[in-house]
């Protein structure tokens, strides 16, 4: 029979005492904690065995065991059982459960032998414990979610309820903990992986894994988890822009830096060793910049020209050793700079314009080009300012060249015109061409002569066709043929006759020719008016007047007028013996057709009878006796006077004047009788004095006759050279111009002939060649000395015919 009695005792900490007290024949069991002290009461043996005290006494109770150590002692005194050394329930058995221990009391007179059987309950008074104080775990943080670790077990060598119950893990967000039992029963912890590990963020991780028994109060054990988190390759570099700007100049020099890319690696070690390339590696980014794989530098390693790209865009790829990578774009703008000059394309050009193209005329068309952009190749063109052209634009960087006044081409006949283009750049580049523009001629000149008017002096009795003037001279302005100058001689007539009878002009020298021989006792001086006239069309003239003076020539002799020169008859001045030193006798009249010196005549007593008797005046002509006349001095006095004139060389002529020193008539009829024609004279004064008067009316009509016959031939004869067509100087072109000296000069010699009759009644006859001047009076002696005359007039006085070539 069993009897449980349990006690609950409370005290600060509650323990549980849980006897049994069995009654049996010979055997009792106890249960007692582990752990008591000693002294402590395990059970009242007397009283279960049923013994009194005087028996256990008496009986000398005591224990037997086989066992070294003595856990129980009894108190016979008591009769109680108490614990003698500590039980530890693990050290007596381990993990055996139950624990019990036996021992026998015996009891001596009668000899009892009782079994006790102390059954160890167990105290949870160990801790679970961790053998070492530190776990440390190295996780990668590329760990998958679910990955198992294990852990270290705790140990409780409590049993049961005492023992280790449960782990717990310091709260976490990576991890979860699973737990296990093994096949003893054991129990271990694994670490499951719930949230990736991220080294960037947590390199590290501090745990406390707390091992938990049941006892009351509970006991635990903690052990420190140190998980150090290994890197895993799982961050790409980031570049810390996702765009760069840059700007570079064109034309930098190599090695000029651009800028730096900075992509940053969360990794550590060689996974976040970053190393930057171009992604575009063929191009020409690539060929222009260069990066530095280290430090993300960007400089420059081409030529840049703005003209060829605006702007580059580059991929950069960054890549770490474990070939994660980013990429970002690397955008450079080039910035122009003024290393174009414009250049000047010429479209159209006439390089040869009319000098009468109005202004305004486009010369040229041009076009400018700048590859440079904005200011840089925003252009202004510009011309030499004092040149006569301007420049306008037109289309966009088109340009027209226009004249901007009237052209000369006489002023000047070629310009240089030099565009200059420049650029509005700092400092700015322009470009220079040259257009040479020559002037083409237009007839805008007439020809111009050295001088206002011309005059020319020709000595007469010139041979026809003689050159007598070539100071003619005309100049035109022009060029070529607009230049090339003729003359011609304009119609007019000088005295009723046509000029060109007079003279000729030599169309490409301007010389003036002689047509016939002038005579200056008929014409002294004619004008006529020369043109000149260009080869341009139309033609351009002017004229000029030239003024012909003929010069004399000393071509006549002068010519006695009085005393008068009668053929056989004798006259004489009457010198009375009373007349006085200085009477004066007669005088002689003498006129010369000529001028001027030639005219200036002079008197000069030739022969005299008696040179001491008279004088002749030389100026005036006058006879005057030089000593008084005495009865000596012979009736008869003849004297032979020579008049001069001044010419060069000079011509005279002699007349013999008979002068009768007498006081009567009939002093001088006796003295004069043995003349010849004395007698007569004598017996026909009177005859003769009617006679003188007949001559001198007949003389007057006859010079009627004359004139009238003069001017009737004239007129017939200019009727005749008006209708034959006589040459006319006409243009010809300068081509031409060989032929012109032929037609130009009148090739007609036209003749005629003088006849004068003297006083030794000869025929004195003259040839010349001269112009239309046919008619001629002959004076003649007799009807046989006129054989030149085409018919003669004979007149009722015998010594006078009047006859015409
Ligand atoms: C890159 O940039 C980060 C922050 O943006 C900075 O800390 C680092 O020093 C830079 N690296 C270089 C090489 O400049
Ligand atoms: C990126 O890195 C570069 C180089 O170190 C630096 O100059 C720049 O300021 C950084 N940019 C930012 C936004 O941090
Ligand atoms: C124009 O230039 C040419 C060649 O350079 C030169 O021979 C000529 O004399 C110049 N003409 C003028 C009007 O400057
Ligand atoms: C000659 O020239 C003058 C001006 O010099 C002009 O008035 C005249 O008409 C011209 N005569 C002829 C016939 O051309």
């Amino acid at each position: 029979k069993a009897k449980w009695l349990l006690c609950w005792t409370s005290t600060w900490h509650l323990r549980i005492f849980v006897l049994m007290i069995s009654t049996a024949s010979g055997q009792i069991r106890y249960s007692v904690p582990e752990e008591m002290k000693k002294g402590a009461l395990i059970g009242n043996v007397a009283q279960d065995l049923g013994l009194d005290l005087t028996r256990l006494r008496s009986g000398r109770a005591r224990i037997v065991s086989g066992e070294t150590t003595q856990y129980t002692e009894l108190k016979t005194d008591k009769g109680i059982l108490v614990v003698n050394e500590r039980i530890d329930r693990e050290e007596l058995c381990g993990d055996t459960a139950p624990c019990s221990f036996s021992f026998e009391i015996i009891l001596e007179n009668p000899i009892e032998l009782h079994r006790v059987t102390v059954e160890i309950l167990d105290v949870n008074d160990h801790a679970p414990t961790f053998k070492n104080k530190v776990i440390n775990l190295e996780i990668s943080e590329s760990a998958t979610v679910g990955s198992h670790f294990d852990l270290e077990s705790a140990y409780d060598p409590d049993a049961g309820i005492h023992g280790l119950q449960n782990y717990v893990l310091s709260p976490n967000d990576n991890f979860a903990l699973k737990q296990h039992s093994n096949a003893d029963g054991t129990r271990f912890a694994v670490m499951i992986l719930q949230k990736p590990l991220d080294r960037e963020l947590k390199p590290h991780l501090s745990l406390k894994l707390i091992a938990v028994d049941g006892g009351t109060p509970q006991r635990s054990g903690t052990v420190n988890i140190e998980i150090t988190v290994l890197d895993a390759n799982d961050n790409p570099p980031v570049f810390n822009q996702s765009l760069y700007k840059a700007t570079v100049a064109e034309n930098a020099p190599l090695g000029t830096y651009i800028t730096t890319v900075n992509a940053s690696d969360a990794d550590s070690g060689s996974n976040g060793l970053v190393t930057y390339t171009f992604s575009n590696v063929k191009g020409k980014s690539a060929e222009k910049f260069e990066i530095d794989s280290v430090s993300g530098r960007i400089t420059v390693v081409g030529n840049i020209d703005f003209e060829k790209d605006k702007k580059f865009e580059i991929r950069v790829i960054a890549k770490d050793q474990g070939g994660l990578s980013d990429a970002t774009k690397v955008v450079i703008d080039v910035v122009d700079i003024n290393d174009n000059a414009p250049i000047i394309n010429i479209m159209s050009f006439s390089n040869m314009i009319s000098e009468d193209v109005p202004p305004g005329t486009t010369i040229a068309v041009f076009n400018v080009k700048d590859a440079d952009s904005e200011r840089n190749g925003q252009i202004t063109c510009s011309l030499d300012s004092s040149l006569p052209f301007k420049i306008q634009s037109s289309l966009t960087d088109y340009y027209n060249l226009l004249s901007h006044v009237a052209f000369d081409r006489e002023t000047k006949h070629e310009y240089n015109i030099t565009i200059t283009a420049t650029d509005s750049g700092s400092p700015p580049l322009s470009t220079k061409t040259t257009l040479h523009v020559k002037i083409s001629d237009v007839n805008d000149n007439a020809p111009r002569f050295t001088k206002p008017d011309y005059s020319a002096y020709v000595t007469e009795n010139n041979s026809p066709g003689m050159s007598i003037f070539s100071m003619i001279r005309a100049t035109d302005a022009d060029w070529n043929q607009n230049a090339r100058v003729s003359y011609i001689l304009e119609d007019s007539s000088v005295n009723g006759v046509p000029v060109s009878s007079y003279v000729s002009v030599s169309a490409d020298s301007g010389v003036i020719h002689a047509v016939r021989s002038f005579d200056y006792e008929q014409i002294k001086d004619f004008q006529f008016r020369v043109k000149a006239q260009d080869g341009g069309s139309p033609p351009l003239s002017s004229n000029v007047t030239v003024k012909m003076l003929i010069q004399d020539q000393n071509d006549n002799p002068p010519q006695v007028l009085y005393p008068v020169q009668t053929g056989g008859s004798v006259v004489a001045e009457m010198v009375p013996r009373s007349a006085d030193v200085g009477y004066l006798v007669t005088k002689v009249v003498a006129v010369d057709v000529d001028s001027g010196q030639n005219a200036w005549l002079s008197y000069k007593l030739q022969k005299a009878t008696d040179r001491a008797l008279f004088e002749v005046g030389s100026q005036n002509g006058e006879i005057r006796t030089i000593r008084q006349v005495s009865d000596k001095d012979a009736v008869k006095q003849r004297l032979s006077v020579i008049v001069e004139d001044n010419g060069q060389p000079s011509r005279s002529a002699t007349i013999i004047v008979n002068v009768a020193v007498a006081d009567s008539f009939p002093e001088v009829l006796s003295e004069f009788s043995d003349f010849p024609h004395d007698k007569e004279y004598n017996d026909n004064l009177t005859f003769y004095l009617v006679l003188a008067l007949a001559v001198v009316s007949f003389l007057f009509i006859t010079c009627l006759v004359v004139i009238i016959s003069v001017k009737i031939y004239r007129w017939r004869q200019s009727r005749i050279l008006y209708h034959s067509n006589l040459p006319v100087i006409p243009y010809y072109p300068p081509r031409y111009s060989d032929t012109l000296g032929t037609t130009g000069t009148l090739q007609h010699v036209y003749n005629y002939e003088v006849c004068r009759t003297t006083d030794s009644r000869k025929s004195d006859c003259k040839f010349g060649r001269a112009g239309s001047q046919n008619v001629v009076v002959h004076w003649a002696s007799h009807e046989n000395e006129c054989i030149m005359c085409t018919f003669c007039l004979t007149t009722f006085f015998q010594n006078f015919y009047f006859c015409s070539l």
